[in-house]
């Protein structure tokens, strides 16, 4: 039987994080992409809020529990994948640190796990994916 959650799971394309080499980023947008790569420390935070939310009352429909498991996996992937950029793209530990602040602030902060994680998904990493594409399409742009 098709449902929602199913025609989402479906759509999903399957790709394996792999390690990437130092390329050039743009002229004056190193920072940028620093700054980006820091916040990759919110991707198993994300996964981590859909467990939580797992813990909950799920829609009774076929596959809304495989679909969700799955973007468990590919928070884990981001993971990987973002790790590997920053081990040729190093943050340096001051930006790191600020983002350590926003991602603890953002762990702790009241509100129900499927909105922390809807929030950091569509404002914090659908916007960096063009920023990536931008200032570092050369370097290690894999997603
Ligand atoms: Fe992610």
């Amino acid at each position: 039987m098709t449902t929602a959650y199913t025609q989402l799971h479906e759509r999903k394309r399957t790709w394996t994080p792999v390690q990437v080499s130092a390329g050039n980023l743009l002229p004056g947008g190193e920072e940028v992409i620093q700054r980006a790569l820091s916040l990759r420390i919110l991707e198993i935070p994300v996964g981590n809020f859909i467990t939580d939310a797992m813990k909950g009352d799920l829609p009774n429909e076929i596959g809304c529990k495989e679909l969700l498991l799955s973007n468990i996996d590919d928070e884990i992937n981001h993971d990987l994948a973002l790790n590997y950029a920053a081990a040729v793209h190093p943050v340096p530990e001051k930006i790191q640190a600020e983002a350590s602040k926003i991602a603890k602030t953002w762990i702790g902060f009241d509100a129900h796990p499927v909105l922390k994680a809807a929030i950091l998904e569509r404002s914090v990493f659908f916007v960096l994916l063009p920023i990536f594409f931008t200032f570092a399409a050369t370097s290690f742009v894999i997603m």
